[in-house]
């Protein structure tokens, strides 16, 4: 019995291919002194095996860090020598996974489950066809030749001149990023509100929901905590797509070892993914007013760049509109977003995507979210939340182009 046991063990452990993270800890150290500092960045660039989940930035801001079980000693060795404290935001990562979708599942596409590829682009298609308004485009293609699907909301011609591109999931663990996006579309079809109505057929839309599919697929099939895309690079996998735009690419904040979770990849555009959106976008960057990009997580409102901490171009209305996007966002939920400038807020880091469109098209109306939460949950927001993160995200976006509105 207890051989057949084993055997059964054994075979079980061989099928299910997914990572598992038992008895991993997200620990959240915040520096005091720049040393400190010095040394969380250090640690970061490496010793890959611990996964930063947000990077040292300055002294006070705090640091999330998911340490494996196999190197909690080499941990505490590294804070006690650095006279550094932390606290346990979260005591293991697996479990946080394990109760991220609801126990009942429902075949159905909608809010409350996050969803595989297949469904999001079924869905896609299910709008297409259902709505006049609404038009698939294939922007681009992966690595594994997944096409790179969006859907183009456009009410009148008269807008043409007035486009926004929205990206979702260009990190593939973000899975709030996809859900807010598909959120934000099926609403700007169906919300009987005045202002969603109003900005949704002011503007023409591009919304491509699932930037990076092969690294979203593999977050749901093998690892959750896939970023990068999954172009091979000797034995590791996968640059990040969002350190591999063409502008001032890997001049700070972008890793050279292919391994990294930020590796910039081995040249500007190295990404098929990037690359072939890249050429999608300066086919409609004459015509292009907006660009959104939605990450998570912590709460935050960015306008470019991220790579300078400097603040540029017309950082001053997108500071001031960002503010009163960041109230209409509060209103609903109390939640709070803080607004700032990506590079002084998250550290300086180069080629990323909203750099390339602003610093190339000068695209005026520029901003990247970090969605929900503060960390308690972090990347692995529990579906429970996609509803409210949603309803809140669309009362700040609606304000953004409500407010350029007049403008424009
Ligand atoms: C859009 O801009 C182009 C180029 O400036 C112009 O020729 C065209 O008339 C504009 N279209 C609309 C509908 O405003
Ligand atoms: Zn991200």
């Amino acid at each position: 019995m207890k051989l057949i046991l084993v055997a059964l063990g054994l075979c079980s452990v061989v099928l299910s291919s997914k990572v598992r993270f038992d008895d991993f800890k997200v620990h959240r150290v915040t520096p005091t002194t720049a040393s400190q500092v010095e040394a969380l960045r250090e640690l970061e660039e490496n010793q890959i095996a611990y996964n930063f989940w947000s990077s040292a930035v300055d002294v006070h801001h705090p640091v999330d860090i998911m340490v494996p079980p196999h190197l909690i000693y080499d941990f505490q060795d590294f804070l006690d020598f650095q006279q550094l404290t932390s606290e346990v935001f979260i005591d293991n990562v697996q479990d946080r996974i394990d109760n991220e979708k609801p126990s009942v599942q429902s075949r159905v596409f909608g809010w409350n489950d996050y969803y595989r590829l297949s469904d999001i682009y079924d869905w896609m298609r299910t709008i297409a066809t259902a709505y006049e308004v609404a038009t698939l485009v294939v922007g681009g293609t992966s690595y594994q030749d997944r096409p790179i699907m969006g859907l183009r909301i456009s009410y009148s011609a008269i807008n043409i001149n007035r486009t926004v591109f929205v990206e979702g999931g260009i990190h593939a663990h973000e899975w709030i990023s996809p859900a807010v996006s598909t959120f934000i579309i099926q609403q700007l079809l169906t919300s009987s509100d005045p202002v969603v109505r109003r900005v949704a057929q002011s503007y023409d839309w591009y919304f491509f929901p699932v930037f990076n599919p092969d690294g979203y697929e593999y977050s749901h099939t093998t690892n959750r905590m896939w970023r990068k895309t999954r172009t091979p690079y000797g034995s590791c996998y996968g640059a990040d797509p969002n350190r591999n735009w063409g502008y001032r690419w890997n001049t700070g904040g972008g890793s050279t070892n292919p391994c990294s979770d930020t590796f910039s990849g081995p040249n500007p555009f190295s990404e098929r993914s990037v690359s072939t959106m890249s050429q999608f976008l300066t086919g409609i960057s004459s015509r292009l007013v907006g660009y959104i990009s939605f990450h998570s997580y912590s709460q935050l409102l960015l306008y470019p760049y991220g790579y300078t901490s400097a603040n540029r171009d017309n950082w001053g209305e997108l500071l001031e509109v960002g503010e009163k996007a960041a109230t209409a966002l509060a209103s609903r939920f109390g939640t709070r977003f803080n607004v700032g400038n990506i590079g002084a807020t998250l550290g300086v880091f180069a080629g990323g995507s909203i750099d390339w469109v602003k610093g190339t098209y000068g695209t005026r109306v520029t901003y990247t979210y970090k969605l929900r939460d503060l960390g308690r949950y972090g990347f692995i927001l529990p579906a429970d939340h996609i509803v409210p993160t949603g309803l809140e995200t669309l009362d700040s976006f609606v304000t953004i182009f409500d407010e350029f509105g007049a403008k424009l």
